[in-house]
């Protein structure tokens, strides 16, 4: 049935479109891309030649094969011209009104075979699907930011949706190159509902100070090995687009980490939507370049707690001399856990700070209400020397890390546990639509069980929100002596 997909049309012509029709030409479809007017038709048509002629000059495609797949993409600012399409797709603005209005004329304008597809990021197709008179051809479609690169397709299947069409509707994504998973009519889906809970929840912990921008985006590349840190890449979706699925998943949820971190509203409000408006979180900064490795001015060194990694011995290779916690200048306590009380009991609690080794790249430093400044910087200056790079942030349970994993984690298994999707698809979809390293379920594998579900108590216990408390499935899991969710009969 698939051969049935031969002409199919684009309504919007935005970052998300141009690279939706730019995939479907790839692909041999012949592509009818729609714009309101045509300023924004040739904004797109410029999308499209540019990244193509990005694709040319990285040698990925050919000049020919650049011709072709444009000569095989049309433009027109008149819906009239979907009225042959096997399929359309729509990604305008994640506003219902404007979809449910473009559904009811695309009903009237298509022939009635045209499977109608949404690109929405979160709204209700279903809601979508009762505005036309074929509520059984209409189907979610979502592609990932950017199209041409990230490999996974949410097919969206509402209760009404006809017998086989989301196995055909992920065929085509199959023919498109890419990696189909089937889902039902949930606020933001697989990927959405886990990766946007918790690049809000970054934004809530850059908003209550716990550590910087910068800090939190190294935290999550170099100390989980994400393509891209919380920041950078809620520039790239675009703030605009990241609130709106916040207020949705809100609206569904009622859960206070789904309400929009009061940042994006005001990053928004301000005409700051990230790439696509030339500055978000980050303006047009220059990467950072590289770290000092300048030798601290510290005469004795301290170090208390497990030190598995020898960053002691790394230390004193370095020339620092090495003192009890009583006389040292910097005192250095490795932990898993927020340092306070143990501050609180040293002479000189000014001289401590708490050393979280995450991985091998990183060292999250973490300073309490009582640590000076320049113990800070000491430290931030040590674990450079030490060869790995500093994330400085506040003594708060689980540091920075552990505190936004987790609770992703958390929010897999309640996702399989309420039976939405399967361990597998969600793990696909996680790597296949972000480019994680591995799935939420591979990550609880290699952290253990156990590890996590304490963790989770311990954020439980700073912070009081409910839903940081393990998932019931968790914490039945350890108690019962389980060491994969893969293990359940
Ligand atoms: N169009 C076409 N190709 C692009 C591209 C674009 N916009 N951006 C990057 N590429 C290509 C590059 O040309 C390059 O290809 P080659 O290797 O053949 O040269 C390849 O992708 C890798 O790009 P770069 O080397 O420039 O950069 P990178 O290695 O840092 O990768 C990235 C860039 C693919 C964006 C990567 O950082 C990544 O995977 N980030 C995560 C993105 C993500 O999470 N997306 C999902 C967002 S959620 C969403 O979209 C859903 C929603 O509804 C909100």
């Amino acid at each position: 049935m698939t051969g049935a997909f031969e002409t199919v049309g684009v309504v919007g012509l935005g970052t998300m479109g141009a690279g939706i029709a730019e995939v479907f030409a790839l692909a041999g479809l012949a592509v009818i891309g729609v714009e309101a007017d045509l300023a924004a038709l040739e904004r797109g048509r410029g999308h499209l030649e540019g990244s193509t002629a990005k694709a040319v000059a990285k040698g990925r495609l050919g000049e020919a094969e650049r011709a072709e797949i444009l000569a095989r993409v049309s433009f027109t600012t008149s819906l009239e011209d979907l009225a042959g399409a096997d399929l359309v797709i729509e990604a305008i603005p994640e506003v219902m009104e404007f979809k449910r209005a473009l559904f009811t004329d695309l009903d009237r304008i298509c022939k009635p075979s045209t499977v109608l597809a949404t690109n929405t990021s979160s709204l209700s197709v279903t809601e979508i699907a009762v505005t036309t008179t074929r509520p059984g051809r209409v189907v979610g479609m979502h592609f990932f930011n950017p199209a041409p690169v990230m490999k996974l397709v949410e097919v969206v299947r509402t209760v009404i949706t006809e017998d086989g069409l989301a196995e055909e509707v992920a065929d085509l994504a199959r023919r498109l190159g890419k990696t189909p998973v089937t889902v039902g009519d949930r606020a933001g889906f697989v990927v959405n509902r886990l990766l946007l809970t918790y690049l809000n929840h970054a934004a809530v912990l850059l908003e209550n100070g716990l550590a910087d921008r910068d800090g939190i985006d190294a935290a999550m590349r170099l100390g989980v090995g994400l393509p891209m840190g919380p920041f950078a890449l809620l520039d790239l979706i675009g703030l605009d687009t990241s609130y709106e699925v916040m207020c949705v998943l809100f609206q569904e949820s009622r859960d206070r980490r789904h309400a929009p971190a009061p940042i994006l509203r005001e990053l928004v409000t301000a005409g700051l939507l990230g790439r696509k408006s030339g500055g978000g979180f980050y303006r047009g900064e220059q990467p950072a370049g590289p770290l000092s490795t300048s030798k601290p001015s510290v005469g004795s060194v301290a170090v208390l707690g497990e030190d598995g990694d020898g960053f002691a011995d790394k230390l004193s290779a370095a020339g620092f001399k090495s003192a009890a916690a009583a006389d040292a200048d910097v005192v250095v306590a490795l932990s898993r856990t927020p340092v306070i009380e143990l501050a609180a009991g040293l002479a000189h609690p000014e001289r401590l700070v708490g050393l979280h080794l995450v991985g091998d790249r990183i060292a999250e430093v973490a300073s309490t209400v009582l640590t000076s400044p320049e113990a800070a910087r000491a430290a931030e200056g040590l674990v450079r020397i030490a060869g790995r790079t500093p994330v400085l942030c506040r003594d708060r349970a689980e540091f920075v890390v552990d505190a936004l994993l987790y609770p992703y984690l958390n929010d897999a298994v309640r996702m399989y546990d309420s039976g939405y999707a399967a361990i597998e698809d969600i793990d696909a979809a996680m790597k296949l639509g972000c480019g994680y390293p591995s799935g939420p379920f591979e990550m609880l594998d290699e952290l253990g069980l156990e590890t996590v579900r304490d963790g989770l108590r311990a954020l439980y216990a700073e912070y009081r929100e409910p839903s940081l408390a393990p998932a019931p499935l968790l914490d039945q899991l350890v108690t019962a002596g389980v060491r994969s969710i893969r293990d359940l009969p």
